[in-house]
């Protein structure tokens, strides 16, 4: 059966029909009145028009549609142009056109991507920089799959044995970033995304934008920045952080997915309902235990996730490997009761859930932030000065009182 649909210039809106056969990606039609822009696939649902569809990258990649945005770049659904009218359909991350400054830490993540192999994070194709339209672009392979944060908003919990599947591909992720001494620093949701390969679900880790080699201090920090997702930030990073990048840093994050794709919620939440930096600095310097886990979840489970998420990073699993190995035994003892529990459906108490996210905020912090570390140390004087004043006071009253 042939695919019918219009497509429309982004410039001034040139519609035609087209027919694709079952096999064929993509048709190339130029606009007549714009003909260095190819038409691009209607759609009704985006209101705001992005004017980079349709143009064509380096004379390489065409890019057809958006697949996602974050702050400073956009990743498309681009066909890549090859001999004999081969096109191949591939995934583009422009540097926003305003963000061109980042354009070399931008290319670091080609750089870090290129040396990956493991089939659980995105494949490296090609980077450069297309002098006409003056853009910095990345192409990966495309990940036919969604999104970690889209299958948790539908599922809004997964069953524990499907959870511990999906982190151990993340950790054989981490295993091989970390043995290169690469520490990702923004593992979420959001950054990894699943595929059904022959019948089964393939999870890729993505968007290595603010990795840094662990032997380095990385540059935002040497101009004092951290950069972040606060909700899946490692504590220690919010109190004394010397700058020091280390793969436990990843693992609190690991720790805190498989918590929430277990719960539905997050493991440590602000009471005030925020999810900003400062909600997180204050949270942690409260030393928090984190929320209870239902009691559906066993007690190997339980321990697995508590030691992933401890506070303290020494008491943490500290590597990737020991992660792995950890999750493979509760897996074996385990698993005879994640069975029984997934034939009976068991789910988890749904009114308990319901109840705690009524009492704190819902709203997962997603966004990637930029923390100053001057914001850290302005914190921490305040609270030696304000300790100070009350050591002051006491002494005052103590003098008197004599
Ligand atoms: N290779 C890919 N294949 C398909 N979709 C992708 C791919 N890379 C990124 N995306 C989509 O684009 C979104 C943003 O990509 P990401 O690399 O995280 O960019 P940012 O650094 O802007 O957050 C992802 O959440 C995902 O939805
Ligand atoms: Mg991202």
């Amino acid at each position: 059966m042939k695919d019918c649909f219009k497509v429309h210039c982004v410039i001034c809106d040139h519609q035609i029909q087209i027919e694709l056969e079952p096999d064929e990606h993509f048709q190339i039609h130029h606009c007549p009145q714009h003909p260095d822009r190819v038409l691009v696939p209607f759609n009704e649902n985006r209101n705001n028009r992005d004017y980079l569809l349709g143009i064509d990258l380096d004379q390489k990649y065409l890019l057809i549609d958006v697949l996602g945005k974050g702050q400073f770049a956009k990743v498309y659904y681009a066909i890549q142009k090859g001999a004999f009218q081969l096109m191949k359909p591939v995934a583009v991350k422009v540097l926003n056109e305003d963000r061109q400054e980042l354009e070399k830490l931008f290319l670091d993540e080609a750089k870090i991507i290129a040396k990956l192999k493991s089939e659980h994070i995105v494949k490296y194709i090609d980077s450069g920089r297309d002098e006409k339209h003056k853009l910095c672009y990345i192409v990966m392979s495309l990940i036919e799959g969604e999104t970690l944060s889209k299958a948790l908003k539908r599922e809004s919990q997964f069953h524990a044995a499907d959870a511990l599947h999906l982190i151990d591909q993340i950790l054989i992720a981490l295993e091989e970033a970390h043995e290169l001494g690469i520490i990702h620093r923004d593992l979420k949701p959001s950054n990894l995304m699943l595929e059904i390969q022959d019948g089964k679900t393939v999870l890729k880790v993505l968007d290595f934008g603010v990795a840094r080699p662990n032997a380095n201090r990385q540059r935002e920090e040497t101009q004092g920045m951290i950069p972040g997702t606060p909700a899946y930030m490692a504590p220690e990073l919010f109190k004394q952080y010397d700058g020091s990048v280390h793969p436990r840093l990843d693992l609190f994050s690991v720790g805190v997915i498989l918590y929430q794709l277990i719960c539905g919620y997050l493991p440590y939440q602000c009471e005030e309902g925020s999810d900003s930096i400062i909600a997180y600095y204050r949270l942690y310097h409260k030393k928090p235990k984190p929320l209870p886990l239902p009691k559906t979840v066993g007690g190997h489970v339980q321990q697995l996730i508590h030691q992933a998420i401890h506070i303290d990073p020494k008491k943490r699993i500290q590597s990737a490997k020991q992660f792995r190995q950890m999750l493979a035994e509760v897996l074996k003892v385990e698993m005879d009761q994640l069975h029984l529990q997934r034939l009976a459906q068991d789910r988890i108490d749904h009114q308990e859930i319901t109840k705690k996210e009524d009492d704190l905020s819902p709203n997962v912090g997603d966004e990637l932030l930029l923390v100053n570390e001057t914001f850290f140390s302005k914190q921490r004087l305040i609270w030696l000065m304000t300790a100070g004043l009350i050591g002051a006071l006491i002494g005052l009253g103590a003098h008197f009182l004599s």
